[in-house]
């Protein structure tokens, strides 16, 4: 267990990020009942996921994490998580056979409520609010009473994040993810763009392999991984509060586990070596996730991975970068470098939304084209130090939304305004999100094809 840890030693730090909860004793008794409710992921879970990313470090599988900015109670439906979980399969099936490699899937999803923000109030029409922190601490309403920190917010969220757990094991597990279902995962307003063609040829090529292989006696029924996929879930550790509620002893190992989530991560403003998050995050044992930005230090994040993995273990951490698609050249380069000569086991996973956001017509988007640039960059920054992308981190969701602009169905900045219903950041919609599948697709295919040539040559 990691030396002087407990739940509770965060609260001894300085901490950024956190809400001013207007009744200390409301919030106490709060997390109080938050600690006696049962947890929503098991460790057995997160040892497997784990297990899957150390796959993915020794360069033998391919991380997609994606979901919400932030999830709202007032977007809680069965469509909407449906709607998501077939977009992420699509993408997740175009990956997997483009780099026939495992993909392991994690959604931003159950639990992805609380928000960091740059400036802590907001002023409309001459009026000061305290921000938008997030529906599981106070209400996106411009008014001075949803601005209120609630603490009984967290309850509705833990809530809210058992109801989408619930309905997520039951596609994962229950036949929805059945390989025979390939060409049912298409939604209808992506039907007749170019991704929808690219998707059903590939669709296509599967039935024909799905038939091929009941012919010679491999099928659902008696293969369960062409009928059930193992999804996972995570969030931003950044209430710690509720986080602490959440965190258990596992029975079976002794060890302490966030049940929040499967996979929980630091944000790029949350990640100070002596700070609340890194101590937090230290103790417990699923995997993590660390935001890595502009601002990143090469010799600073080897501390960070230090004090976060200090067993070195593959699958433990997960460097998430995001840097703006101008500057991915000028920062991986160095943290990866430092990573290889210190030796230390890490996941690079790719974060094309957070550093290319920028403001059109009013509205908080992102261009299509820059997002893809950020992806390409990191693609060929890896292949030139010779370590593997293993992933992206991306904010999307099933709806057809109008929140980032560009893509095949081009979005134009006076289209914003149609159906921009984020809570936080700009998400890519279905369409562009398999439309970036499909590029991730091409890279990772080359990169195969040029790892078999090596193996050839070798040979
Ligand atoms: C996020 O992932 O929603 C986020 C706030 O990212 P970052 O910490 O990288 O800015
Ligand atoms: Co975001």
């Amino acid at each position: 267990m990691a030396k002087d840890w407990t739940p509770s030693s965060w609260r001894a730090l300085p901490v950024l990020q956190m809400p001013d909860y207007p009744d200390p004793e409301a919030l106490a008794a709060t997390e109080k009942r938050l600690a006696s409710y049962p947890p929503l992921v098991f460790a057995g879970e997160a040892r497997k996921l784990t297990r899957s990313l150390a796959e993915v470090a020794d360069g033998r599988a391919f991380l997609l994490q994606g979901g919400d900015c932030a999830e709202s109670f007032a977007e809680h439906g069965a469509d909407n998580i449906r709607d998501f979980f077939r977009a992420f399969l699509q993408m997740a099936i175009v990956l997997t056979f483009a780099g026939a490699q495992p993909v392991v899937k994690v959604g931003r999803i159950a639990g992805q409520f609380a928000k960091p923000r740059s400036s802590g109030s907001e002023t409309k029409d001459g009026q000061t609010l305290p921000a938008y922190r997030g529906d599981i601490v106070n209400g996106i309403e411009f008014d001075a009473a949803s601005r209120i920190p609630n603490p009984e917010r967290q309850i509705m969220a833990y809530r809210q994040s058992a109801a989408t757990l619930n309905l997520l094991r039951a596609f994962a597990q229950g036949g929805y993810a059945n390989l025979d279902n390939v060409h049912q995962w298409m939604l209808g307003f992506v039907a007749g763009s170019p991704e929808a063609a690219r998707y059903k040829e590939l669709a296509d090529k599967i039935s024909e392999t799905m038939a091929f292989m009941r012919a010679i006696g491999i099928d659902a029924e008696n293969h369960p991984s062409l009928r059930e996929t193992d999804f996972f879930t995570s969030h931003e550790a950044l209430l710690l509060g509720y986080e602490e509620a959440m965190t258990r002893v596992d029975s079976t190992s002794g060890d302490w586990y966030a049940t929040s989530g499967h996979m929980i991560w630091i944000g790029d403003r949350t990640r100070q070596l002596d700070h609340a998050h890194i101590e937090f995050c230290r103790g417990i044992k699923n995997p993590l996730g660390l935001k890595c930005g502009p601002t990143s230090d090469p010799d600073e994040l080897i501390r960070l991975i230090d004090r976060l993995n200090p067993e070195n273990k593959a699958g433990r951490l997960t460097l998430i970068t995001r840097f703006g698609h101008e500057r991915v050249e000028e920062c991986l380069p160095k943290l990866i470098r430092a990573v290889e000569r210190e030796g230390r086991k890490v996941v690079w996973s790719c974060d094309p939304m957070h550093g290319n956001t920028i403001t059109l017509n009013h509205y908080k988007t992102r261009p299509f084209e820059r997002i893809l640039a950020e992806v390409e960059a990191f693609f060929a920054v890896h292949r030139a130090e010779g370590t593997h992308p293993g992933g992206i981190h991306i904010e999307m969701t099933g709806k057809d939304v109008t929140e980032c602009t560009g893509g095949a169905r081009p979005i134009l900045a006076e289209d914003l305004s149609d159906r921009y219903h984020t809570h936080c950041d700009p998400r890519l919609n279905a369409n562009q999100a398999l439309e970036l599948a499909f590029l991730v697709a091409e890279l990772l295919k080359k990169d195969h094809a040029a790892a078999q040539q090596k193996v050839k040559a070798a040979g």
